[in-house]
């Protein structure tokens, strides 16, 4: 990978330690309209530009799973006209990324309730997947309609179903077991985590999988959100001592 087109801080990062999978809180889009006196909507499409901008880093920098929390199961208490909106925008982001998409041979994935999405999203998003489906250079998951109780809640559901059906035995159950009967079942847990917008919290994302992901806060609005910045965390990232609950010997 060639690091040495651009600024000093590319040549330090490190491409043998780049984490696997990313995942991340895009948090701030109604803040960054309102201080412009802007709707809500308007933030979140300047929010998809970003979007598009950490895709495109991440699939340079050959991270192999990227995760967006674009939609939380709790965003639906949001005003009917706002979350018309998001839907509309995603639609038309699905549309006008899907070459983005073909090109760099990603993968587009969902987790999250998606069959309480707008019908043309879900025929959207149905049309992409089966499109990009044997891509492998990178996984774009987008979170819509997710929550991570929700996933858990559905995990037991899932293993109680098997244990009463005798399927599956209590005894035998352990960690993996438990990961495969969550919708991440085939990515690897994230590394990093990322929220934006200064709010110190997980918002119901990904609670089982970032059980030892590095967690990264920045005050930086989603629709400000770049290239630099994004490689810059990558860099804070790989200066991280990861331990495991381990001692490192020195
Ligand atoms: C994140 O931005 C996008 C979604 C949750 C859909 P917000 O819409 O939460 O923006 P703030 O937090 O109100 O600034
Ligand atoms: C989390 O952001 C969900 C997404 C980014 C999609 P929220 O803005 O919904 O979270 P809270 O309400 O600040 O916790
Ligand atoms: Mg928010």
């Amino acid at each position: 990978m060639n690091f040495s087109s651009s600024s000093e801080m590319r040549i330090e990062l490190d491409p043998q330690r780049m984490p696997q999978h990313v995942a991340i809180i895009m948090d701030g889009n109604g803040r960054w309209a309102k201080k412009r006196l802007l709707n809500r909507i308007n933030g979140h499409e300047k929010g998809a530009e970003a979007v598009r901008t950490v895709v495109r880093t991440a699939r340079r920098l050959n991270i192999a799973a990227l995760t967006l929390y674009a939609f939380s199961t709790e965003n639906w208490q949001r005003p009917k006209t706002e979350i018309a909106g998001l839907m509309a925008l995603l639609q038309r982001f699905l549309a006008s990324e899907r070459q983005l998409l073909l090109d760099n041979e990603i993968r587009l994935n969902t987790i999250g309730e998606t069959d309480r999405l707008p019908s043309g999203v879900r025929d959207t998003l149905r049309a992409v997947m089966a499109e990009t489906a044997a891509f492998d250079k990178m996984v774009l998951t987008l979170a819509l309609s997710y929550g991570a109780r929700s996933e858990i809640v559905s995990m037991v559901r899932q293993i109680a179903v098997a244990a009463k059906a005798g399927t599956l035995d209590p005894d035998a159950l352990d960690e993996k077991i438990v990961a495969g009967h969550l919708a991440t079942r085939d990515l690897p847990d994230p590394d990093l985590l990322i929220r934006t917008s200064g709010e110190m919290r997980l918002s119901n994302f990904l609670l089982w999988q970032i059980a030892y992901a590095e967690l990264v806060f920045t005050p930086t609005l989603w629709p400000d959100f770049g290239e630099s910045e994004f490689i810059q965390i990558l860099k804070d990232y790989q200066n991280r001592e990861r331990r495991f609950g381990a001692v490192i010997s020195p």
